[in-house]
């Protein structure tokens, strides 16, 4: 049976292993913790604690989904607290949380998107490069931007590209995590986020699935949203009015249509950026970048692929050129003599996989850039 002493001994563990970045570690507790409190709750005969309860458990599990995403999200990070160790600065406890990156991704690393990029050269990069042209021309440095698109179109790399072009610190902020009590009261985390931004000389703050932070449903927004949403609000306005400083906002989503429009107003995420599914062009470049590499045989045919590919996203191409390799793989590691991925592999792959993006979904983000929704 469950006891509130377990489940005080699981959230403590996660909520440890979550503060000191181990994600691995901290998932199965939150879930382990969120599971003994729905046990809890189903126990409780008091609606109002029930209620409470089950809340809380809520947060944990999307704490504990949150836990698998930033575990993908790799090495290179360095926690606020390596920098306390380093003797920098004693007074970042509360700050334990937020995670500093200082990303190696180039804009040369991804595949197409040359509108894009030529967008956040104008609009980020070369007023950043040269502050004094800027300024002669009145081009406002640094601000907030929003990247939009499907799933798996390169959002995140190029938020993370943008940071190391711009040889500036990285903050990765989760809404759950924000938000989430068990990380701290949210006003104050806010406020450490935006002070720990300011300190840096070049800063991005990088929140991905910002919908979950700023819905456009009021009704569905808990009271600490209320007065997050204002704060991070007020906190985008004043922040790159700073002389001689480069911060910048990034939110990356999904869901653009689920946004409050507030958060896009001048001064805000003013500047918005669609990141589409890539064309032919850029599919060919990411079967380079992903498949080119692997041991090929000479009938492998990239244009071939490219058409066979349509409406397929970056990231689905990705997982095509990894699930091609291993086939001749497991061959070999069965015995085999070592061959060559050949074209077949690859078909074959493409035939069971198909695009995670339906073209229903597609023409959605399209209208909604057009402003048609
Ligand atoms: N244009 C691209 N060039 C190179 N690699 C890409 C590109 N698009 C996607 N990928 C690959 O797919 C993976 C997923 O991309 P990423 O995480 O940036 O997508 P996203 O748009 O942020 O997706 P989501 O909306 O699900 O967060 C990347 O790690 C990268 O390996
Ligand atoms: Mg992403």
């Amino acid at each position: 049976m469950a006891t509130f002493a377990t489940f005080k001994r699981l959230k403590d563990k996660g909520v440890a292993a979550l503060k000191q970045g181990d994600y691995v570690a901290a998932k199965p507790y939150l879930i382990q913790a969120a599971e003994c409190m729905i046990e809890l709750a189903e126990e409780n005969k008091d609606p109002r604690q029930r209620g409470e309860q089950e809340a809380y458990a809520k947060e944990l599990i999307e704490l504990a989904k949150d836990c698998d995403r930033r575990a993908k999200q790799g090495p290179g990070r360095r926690r606020t607290r390596d920098r306390a160790r380093d003797g920098e600065d004693s007074e970042t406890r509360a700050e334990d949380w937020i995670v500093r990156e200082k990303p190696t991704i180039r804009f040369d690393d991804i595949a197409g998107l040359d509108d894009v990029k030529d967008e956040i050269y104008l609009k980020m990069i070369y007023p950043f490069q040269h502050p004094e042209l800027a300024e002669r021309y009145s081009i406002n440095v640094g601000g907030g931007m929003l990247l939009y698109g499907p799933p798996g179109t390169g959002k995140t790399m190029f938020a993370k590209a943008i940071a190391c072009e711009l040889d500036a610190t990285m903050f990765v902020i989760s809404p759950a995590q924000l938000m989430s009590k068990w990380v701290g009261e949210a006003e104050q985390n806010v406020q450490k986020l935006f002070e720990a931004a300011k300190a840096e000389d070049k800063a991005v703050i990088f929140m991905d699935e910002v919908e979950a932070l700023v819905p456009k449903r009021r009704s569905s927004q808990s009271s600490v949203m209320q007065r997050v949403v204002p704060q991070i609000l007020q906190e985008l306005e004043g922040f790159d009015r700073k002389a001689g400083q480069a911060l910048m906002f990034l939110g990356a989503t999904n869901e653009p249509w689920s946004l409050d429009p507030a958060i896009m107003r001048p001064g805000r995420l003013d500047a918005r950026i669609y990141v589409p599914l890539p064309d032919a062009e850029a599919r060919f470049r990411l079967f380079e970048i992903y498949l080119g590499q692997r041991p090929l045989d000479d009938d492998v045919n990239f244009a071939k692929l490219v058409e066979a590919t349509d409406g397929y996203s970056g990231a689905d191409i990705k997982a095509v050129a990894e699930r091609s390799a291993t086939r001749p793989f497991l061959e070999s590691v069965a015995g085999a003599q070592p061959r060559n991925i050949n074209m077949a592999d690859v078909l074959a792959v493409i035939e069971e996989t198909p695009p995670s993006v339906s073209k229903k979904d597609s023409v959605k983000y399209e209208r909604w850039g057009l402003g048609e929704d």
